[in-house]
């Protein structure tokens, strides 16, 4: 069998496939369905200080080659998420990467503590990227210097596995990575998803009550191939590709493009054993290519030998 496991700076995962956050709850309702000895970790929900609403319906669309949401985090709080609903994520026995998110650096701050302080969990994802919120997400993810301030301060006070989750929507790519890098992440996430608009041309009314909504699925894809390349190229530390992942080939093309690992999202709605199938799938891509470890194949595109714009 060829090996699938990942090694994320410090952090050992038997699959390289996440379940993407906000696409899996927390984790609890896929039990009856999916074998979730074939996940890396599950990557929650976003988790806030405060619970959250989120924002007003209709908040999810479905668009060509993808879906449009605008959830605005919703979210029971990190006091629920640790008293509640973390025992029972624990007991799934998959290793469990916490999702957060802050409207200011203090709050980021606060939740990271309140996680690290649990014991019971292997990784925060710094969620700098929500395009749907007034405050926080984007706001900090957009800017290399926020971004470093907000990633540096999680550092401080946390020494689980941190990853950052970029936004396609930073202008240079490059300058967010190294700025994550410079502040302490342990990884990069690439991509979340990219504001989008979809409207009813009978009603004329926007298809989500925010107007606009975060673009995922496969119509993502080649952007996020194409940032995951970009990000891996400037930093040394581990990328984890995310954006319209729906087969092991998508996860494969990513991992050539120089993810080390891979994050599943909007496939998870249209078929709830994606992930499994996916590190399925993997695994024969490398069997049949006599490839004995996926890290033999990172970042192994072979680009044309003068490939720059003229
Ligand atoms: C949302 O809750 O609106 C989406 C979360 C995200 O994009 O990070």
């Amino acid at each position: 069998m060829a090996d699938i496991s990942v090694k994320l700076g410090a952090l050992e995962l038997p699959s390289p496939v996440m379940a993407a956050s906000g696409t899996f709850g927390f984790g609890l309702e896929y039990r009856d369905v999916l074998d979730y000895n074939k996940l890396g970790a599950i990557v929650t929900k976003g988790v806030s200080l405060k619970p959250r609403e989120g924002n007003p319906m209709p908040r999810i669309v479905e668009t060509p080659c993808g879906m449009l949401n605008s959830i605005g985090l919703q979210n029971p709080g990190v006091e629920s998420f640790v008293g509640d609903l973390l025992p029972q994520v624990k007991g799934l026995g998959v290793p469990i990467i916490v999702n957060v998110f802050g409207e200011t650096v203090e709050e980021y701050v606060r939740v990271a503590e309140m996680i690290q302080s649990t014991g019971a969990v292997a990784g925060v994802e710094l969620n700098v990227s929500c395009p749907n919120v007034k405050c926080g997400g984007i706001h900090f993810g957009a800017n290399p210097e926020m971004l470093h301030e907000v990633t540096k301060a999680v550092r401080e006070v946390t020494d689980l596995h941190l990853m950052v989750k970029l936004s396609p929507e930073a202008a240079v790519i490059e300058a967010v990575s190294n700025a994550a890098e410079q502040a302490g992440a342990d990884s990069l996430s690439a991509i979340n998803t990219i504001r989008g608009m979809s409207i009813n041309i009978e009603t004329r009314k926007p298809r989500i009550a925010t107007t606009t909504g975060g673009l995922s699925g496969p119509a993502l894809k080649p952007l996020a191939v194409r940032m995951v390349w970009e990000a891996s190229r400037s930093v040394s530390i581990p990328v984890v590709g995310i954006g319209g992942i729906s087969t092991a080939m998508d996860a494969i093309e990513f991992i050539i493009a120089g993810a080390s690992a891979v994050q599943v999202g909007t496939a998870n709605y249209t078929n709830p054993r994606a992930c499994e199938e996916i590190a399925d799938g993997i695994a024969v891509y490398l069997e049949e290519r006599d490839i004995p470890k996926l890290s033999d194949i990172v970042g192994s595109v072979e680009v044309y030998e003068d490939y720059t714009l003229k």
